[in-house]
């Protein structure tokens, strides 16, 4: 019988070349100054996809220099903290929130830490409390489907608006371990299915039910492994007409 191809790893995917900054500049003609910002991490490690460069700059740079409140799930060894301090600047309020309590150690150097599950609603309620309010959430925390759903559930309605909500590394959507697959129930691509079903409850009659969060969903966005869910007032849609049908009948 044909054994299935095994399913790829990250490893499989890592840079071989010697200079990332190059690569990043040259693959995805992206030249901004995150891509300097990313690789001159120092003292703490980082480890992002190359092409999550360009999309970070495209959702997070209308918030740069501005004291937004910026709340990251997954803190790992600090370095993500260390490069969205240098992004975002002085002024940006940063949070992190990890379940390994050896991330505490990382607490004051670039932004506060405190230690919990994203899965956990009272706990992700008095970080944001602490926040006084989020604009911005990433979530690089566990990539289970689960646990992606259990914070958007409860950080989106907490998002201020304007708010952009993104979720990165969700080729773990594919991947059984992580609670998805191609297909299966679980993926998350099929929440953000029924999310684009809701924001389009005008035309049709059976809108989708995701907590209500359509209501004031008003972009998405997918691009490779990342999700974008982004907070504005959504109004009824209207239409008008200008000008003459001067066509012949
Ligand atoms: C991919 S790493 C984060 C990497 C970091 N953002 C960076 O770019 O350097 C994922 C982190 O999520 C944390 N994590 C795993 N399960 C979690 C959970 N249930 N709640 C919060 N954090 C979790 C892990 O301890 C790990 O440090």
């Amino acid at each position: 019988m044909k054994q299935p191809a095994p399913r790829p790893k990250v490893r499989d995917f890592l840079f071989q070349g010697t200079d990332a900054a190059q690569d990043i500049r040259d693959r995805y003609g992206y030249d901004g100054d995150l891509v300097e910002i990313f690789t001159g991490v120092q003292g703490a490690m980082v480890h992002k996809w190359h092409h999550y460069l360009p999309i970070y700059d495209r959702y997070f740079g209308p918030w740069r220099g501005k004291p937004l409140k910026f709340l990251e799930i997954g803190v790992s060894f600090g370095g993500s903290l260390q490069m969205w301090r240098n992004y975002f600047g002085p002024d940006a309020v940063i949070f992190g929130i990890d379940i390994n309590p050896d991330c505490a150690a990382y607490d004051g150097h670039h932004g506060r830490v405190r230690i919990g599950s994203q899965d956990d609603p009272a706990f992700l309620r008095e970080v944001v409390a602490e926040m006084g309010g989020v604009d911005v959430v990433l979530d690089d925390g566990s990539h289970h489907m689960p646990h992606i759903r259990a914070s958007l559930e409860v950080l989106f309605p907490l998002l201020s608006s304007p708010g952009t909500y993104m979720i990165e590394d969700l080729h773990t959507a594919y991947w059984p371990n992580f609670g998805g697959g191609l297909g299966a129930p679980g993926n998350f691509f099929d929440d953000v299915r029924r999310m684009i079903d809701e924001m389009h409850c005008w035309y049709h009659s059976n809108p989708a039910d995701t907590s209500g969060m359509g209501a004031s969903m008003s972009g998405i966005s997918v691009h490779d492994s990342i999700a974008v869910l982004e907070k504005w007032r959504v109004e009824r849609p209207v239409n008008s007409r200008f000008g003459t049908n001067i066509r012949p009948e």
